[in-house]
């Protein structure tokens, strides 16, 4: 090469654009750097590629001067549309210019944040069928104890299902907030720890039960400024890698502190400005076989991975840039053989303690406060709609009951008016919202408490916006739902 053509060849290959040169005969006979990065495909050492293998079916003496839309399509199948220019050079030769597309690399980036996606809502919409026969468990446990005396045979028994309900009730919330149904991509302070303590439950069926996952977390939260989601995705992705990067003896740890040490936090952010005086520090360490330095080097790029056709690369990719996203950064330290630490930096927000909400379910007879009022209870499902019939007649309502919003509108019509109506928000045909609306026109002073799964649902902000008396979360408790009940009706 002479160093005229290695002085243009530099030149051409500092373009960000991608770009190839076509001979009449030859092909393609040059390809920049940006034109490989595009495909997704391996440089060779000579910069020449086989117009065949992105762009088949193309004739090479039909070029004109112009600007068309065209398809590159690889072997492995994947295809993308492009937007070209074709220019001609010389008399046989043409510069081909890719003004626009979908490169490889976002393609698959797209495919592998819709998989998690897909995944999520899934996940999501057991988790809600689930959480409403929690809630019919958890509502008849507490009325038993209500009902039964304190002391006898049966205290332990109850007891133990009590407690089985509710690590069941928490393991939904878990699943609930993994999927995009709750919380969405709102930005919202994150118990760091919190929520590893429940990927690490959720992750503990996705490994072996030969290798043990241990999580290390201090009670104390740990809050970060995030969406709980992508953060939950990060957590899913190290420990993931740490799986297969571990044999028969293998230990992952996962574990949450607080850093305030200059020369740890340097050793993360290099010479960036700090935002905050104190960090969250995530790590995922496991003894598995480490990685290389020509590994290391490279992890972080797309689509690079060592697992051949088992692994998309990505997952790097997109823990850097979730935690890029929320004001964080990653140290990586990794021997072969020996194992690797990911650890994740998140800046600190305030420390507020977050109850868990769970916990307020009162060992004794507590006193509820009681009422005798006319109740409508609108919810499809039984369990549900059974438990809240039962503690309300239990509280002295006189409770009415509907499995559909089209029969609750009908007998809220033809009663002599309901003082309260305990609405769940998701039903088939007509949903909480669309019933709340038509109860209004009915009625514009209808009181309705809202029941539902999801805190952030829209449909249930909507209806607290517009008069909405109160919101009951499932599943709940004796104790929540005659509070909330009285403060309705007050
Ligand atoms: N804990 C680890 N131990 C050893 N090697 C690791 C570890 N984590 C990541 N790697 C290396 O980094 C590469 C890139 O990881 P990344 O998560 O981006 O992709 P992947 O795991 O190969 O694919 P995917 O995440 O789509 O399943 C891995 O293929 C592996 O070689
Ligand atoms: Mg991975």
């Amino acid at each position: 090469m002479t160093e005229q053509t290695r002085v243009l060849r530099d030149a051409l290959d500092s373009l960000r654009e991608p770009l190839f040169i076509v001979e009449d005969n030859k092909g393609c006979v040059f390809a920049n750097s940006a034109l490989f990065q595009f495909l997704g495909i391996k440089r060779p050492e000579d910069s020449v590629l086989d117009l065949s293998e992105f762009w088949p079916g193309v004739t090479v003496g039909s070029f004109r001067g112009e600007e068309i839309a065209s398809e590159f399509k690889l072997k492995s199948g994947d295809a993308f549309a492009v937007k070209l220019s074709i220019q001609t050079i010389h008399e046989h030769t043409w510069i081909v210019r890719v003004l626009a597309g979908v490169s490889r690399s976002d393609a698959l980036h797209n495919f592998h944040a819709h998989r998690l996606e897909t995944l999520g809502m899934l996940a999501g919409g057991v988790a809600h069928d689930f959480n409403n026969v929690l809630a019919g468990i958890l509502g008849h446990i507490t009325y038993l104890k209500m009902i039964l005396p304190a002391r006898g045979t049966h205290t332990e028994s109850l007891s133990a299902i009590e407690d089985g309900a509710k690590k069941a009730s928490t393991l939904t919330q878990q699943i609930l907030s993994f999927s995009k149904l709750e919380g969405g991509e709102k930005v919202e302070e994150v118990n760091v720890c919190e929520l590893a303590r429940g990927a690490c439950k959720l992750l503990r069926g996705a490994i072996s039960p030969e290798y043990s996952l241990e999580c290390n977390l201090p009670q104390a939260p740990v809050c970060v400024l995030a969406v709980e989601g992508k953060l939950a995705q990060v957590i899913v992705n190290l420990v993931i890698n740490a799986r297969d990067a571990i044999g028969p003896e293998g230990f992952i740890r996962v574990s949450v502190a607080t850093v305030d040490s200059e020369k740890e936090l340097e050793a993360a952010f290099g010479t960036k400005e700090l935002s905050s005086k104190s960090y969250a520090r995530l790590t995922v360490t496991d003894n598995g076989h480490g990685m290389d330095e020509a590994v290391l080097e490279k992890i972080f790029e797309p689509y690079f991975s060592t697992k051949k056709d088992k692994g998309t690369g990505l997952g790097l990719a997109v823990v850097r840039e979730i935690v890029q996203l929320f004001g964080g950064a990653i140290l990586v330290e990794s021997k072969v053989n020996v194992g690797t630490t990911i650890s994740v930096y998140l800046p600190i927000v305030s420390a507020a303690a977050q109850q868990p909400r769970l916990s307020k379910g009162a060992p004794s007879k507590p006193e509820l406060p009681r009422g005798s009022e006319r109740i409508l209870v609108i919810d499809d499902e039984y369990p549900v709609r059974n438990v809240l019939c039962v503690s309300l007649e239990h509280l002295g309502y006189e409770v009415d009951v509907a499995e559909s919003g089209k029969e609750a509108i009908e007998k809220y019509q033809a009663s002599q008016r309901y003082d309260l109506v305990l609405l769940d928000m998701i039903m088939p045909q007509l949903s909480g919202d669309q019933v709340f609306v038509e109860l209004k026109k009915f009625d514009p002073t209808v009181r309705v408490l809202v029941i539902s799964g999801f805190s952030s649902e829209t449909a249930v902000r909507s209806i607290l916006n517009s008069g909405g008396r109160g919101f009951i979360q499932k599943p709940f408790t004796i104790e929540e739902l005659s509070k909330n009940v009285r403060s309705c009706l007050a």
